[in-house]
């Protein structure tokens, strides 16, 4: 496998390794501060970060290169609310999205088209991902301090037809 590819695809399975382990850390507080429907979410889209960095780690691994396991970094224990979660869940897929464009970048530099083509799945997902951060941001700046509003909130995030695509296509990041 192409070394600056290979280089490339760590980096990502890094960023998906951390962002599992960022949202686990942020569902863990939203338990703890009886938000139901918000850790249930949270959870799941740990999960999710989950099976993107497995994919990457078979992808690497089929192709001949060397999947790197990172070690874990702790997350915060304490966010400072609700809004903030979200903000910095939105702010860490911006920087995910960048990532995944410099990975495209370097395959076509590299003229590596079957990673390009298997990246691709990301690219979509990526849009997806910030496509929801931004409405759920919306949706709680539009609440504000409102506590019935932030109720129906964490209510609706617990019965939303928003699901993890592991919960969608049974894990198979289909
Ligand atoms: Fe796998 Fe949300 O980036």
């Amino acid at each position: 496998m192409n070394e600056r590819v290979e280089k490339a695809l760590n980096d990502q399975i890094e960023k998906e390794a951390s962002s599992s382990q960022f949202y686990l850390g942020m569902a863990s507080w939203a338990e703890g501060q009886g938000l139901s429907g918000t850790s249930q979410f949270l959870y799941s889209h740990s999960d999710e970060e989950r099976f993107h960095m497995l994919k990457l780690v078979k992808f690497v691994n089929e192709r001949g290169g060397i999947a790197k396991i990172p070690g874990l970094q702790a997350p915060p224990e304490k966010f400072k609310s609700l809004p903030n979660v979200f903000k910095l869940l939105l702010e860490h897929e911006l920087r995910v999205t960048e990532s995944i464009n410099n990975l495209v970048y370097v395959c076509l530099q590299e003229k590596d088209y079957t990673t390009h083509n298997f990246i691709q799945w990301y690219v979509s997902e990526q849009l997806e991902e910030e496509a929801l951060a931004r409405t759920i941001v919306d949706k709680i700046n539009m609440i504000g301090e409102d506590k019935a509003g932030l109720y129906l909130f964490d209510r609706d995030l617990e019965n939303s037809t928003i699901q993890s695509s592991v919960v969608n296509d049974g894990g198979t990041g289909a």
